[in-house]
């Protein structure tokens, strides 16, 4: 006899464990189980160990999908209010960073913990080191091959993230399951991941390795408005990881260097001011020294600022406004944040989670064709999604 369960859930992940505290709320026996050592691996390294848990400004708009209103049913019925307010529950200290990004104040590792007490509460069950061989469905039953024994369900959640950060446990097995039930899979590609360049262009920015500076960086379309990072192995910093999402291979990108600044209306009336300053020292004080020297290189600054014709600030400062880099490559899932593409949304009910053609089985969290900018998006779209298919399990 195999043990019995009213749901399982696979992954015991952001979405997973939300699902499990919901599905569980109306007394059915859930089940998480996850071949990992420890539940929320992803929850514990992100936001640099404080987990970025949700944004303030969440909306459909900061999510990519082939479907754009899919997202909405979602994240206008479980917010990151409400995300807020459990996290208030649980006495967890949390301060905005920037641009609505809300970070613990001590460790993302009390997020993991209050949504295990959120689950234990209920009574869900969670099995770790527990990988899933094979999946039967007959009848209105799920069975699972564990490498334990067998299990059965009634209700099966698949909310085993993308194939970001393989080291971290990432296996892309929810794709795989789509496929063996005919649901289809948009491609997938890395995303919120860091740009590499080529050999020549590294040997030509190599001196600019770990200089940030205040960039719009833009591509196809979408435009961020944050910081880059100049690398060893290419671009980095928030705005490039941000436009990596809306970039593909061969795309050029489009960097504005500090955008905020009426740069040529501030050279002018330096120009006025300070005439006998060089223009590069000029320059140093508005953006890293080392990139006005690369910069000067480039496009042969030379003078003092009175020998700066309006032409010449012009060319200049155009040149900064639209300045191209064309990568290589990105980093990979080796270094993505999260994965692009993923279950097409409309095999989905976008209430529920669950999918058209199968009964009792729902898609949740990264594995779904929904991805959101960085800043928490992706961990609201995880909480909004985890809490549709869990409470729509407990109302059954
Ligand atoms: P998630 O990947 O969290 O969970 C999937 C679970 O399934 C894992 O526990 C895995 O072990 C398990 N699993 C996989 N295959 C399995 C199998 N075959 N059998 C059994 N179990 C299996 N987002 C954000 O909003 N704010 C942030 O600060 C960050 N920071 C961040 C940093 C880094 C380094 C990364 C890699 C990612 C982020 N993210 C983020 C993205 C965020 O982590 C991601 O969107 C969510 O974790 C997705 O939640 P899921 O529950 O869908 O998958």
């Amino acid at each position: 006899m195999s043990a019995h369960f009213d749901t399982v859930v696979i992954g015991a992940g952001a979405a997973g464990m939300m699902c499990a505290a919901h599905a569980a709320a109306s007394g059915g026996r859930v089940l998480v189980v996850d071949h990992a050592k420890a539940p929320g691996e992803k929850i514990r390294i992100s936001g640099g160990g404080r987990c970025n848990f949700t944004n303030l400004n969440a909306a459909p708009e900061n999510f990519l999908s082939a479907n754009p209103h899919f997202c909405k049913s979602a994240l206008s019925r479980y917010t990151q209010w409400d995300f807020i307010e459990l996290v208030d529950r649980y006495g967890i200290a949390w301060h905005e960073k920037t641009l609505g990004q809300l970070f613990c104040d001590e460790t993302a590792k009390d997020v993991i913990a209050m949504l295990v007490s959120e689950m234990e509460k209920v009574s869900a069950e969670l099995w770790l080191k527990t990988s899933v061989d094979r999946i039967e469905h007959g009848g209105d039953r799920f069975m699972l091959q564990l490498a334990t024994g067998e299990i059965a369900c009634e209700n099966l959640v698949i909310a085993c993230g993308g194939k970001s950060i393989p080291k971290m446990g990432a296996t892309g097995y929810g794709y795989d399951i789509a496929a063996q039930f005919d649901i289809p899979v948009t491609d997938t590609r890395p995303a919120l991941v860091p740009f590499t360049f080529s050999e020549e262009m590294l040997s030509d920015t190599r001196a600019l390795s770990g200089v940030s500076v205040p960039a719009m960086a833009s591509c196809n379309g979408a435009g961020f408005d944050e910081a880059v990072l100049f690398t060893h192995r290419g671009l980095s910093g928030p705005a490039a990881l941000q436009i990596s999402s809306f970039w593909r291979d061969g795309d050029a990108i489009r960097l504005a260097f500090v955008p905020e600044l009426d740069l040529l209306g501030t050279l002018r009336a330096r120009r006025a001011s300070d005439g006998r300053k060089a223009l590069t020292t000029v320059l140093a004080e508005v953006m890293p020294k080392r990139l006005v020297e690369y910069l000067a290189a480039h496009l042969e600054l030379a003078g003092n600022l009175a020998d700066q014709s309006d032409k010449a600030l012009k060319f200049l400062t155009d040149a900064l406004a639209d300045w191209r880099i064309r990568p290589q490559g990105t980093e990979g899932y080796r270094t993505a944040e999260v994965t692009l593409g993923g279950v097409v949304t409309d095999a989905l009910n976008a209430r529920t989670m669950e999918v058209k053609s199968v009964p009792a089985l729902y898609f949740i969290g990264e594995v779904v064709d929904v991805t959101g900018w960085l800043g928490g998006y992706n961990f609201q779209w995880a909480w909004s999604s985890g809490w549709a298919a869990g409470t729509a399990i407990a109302s059954k």
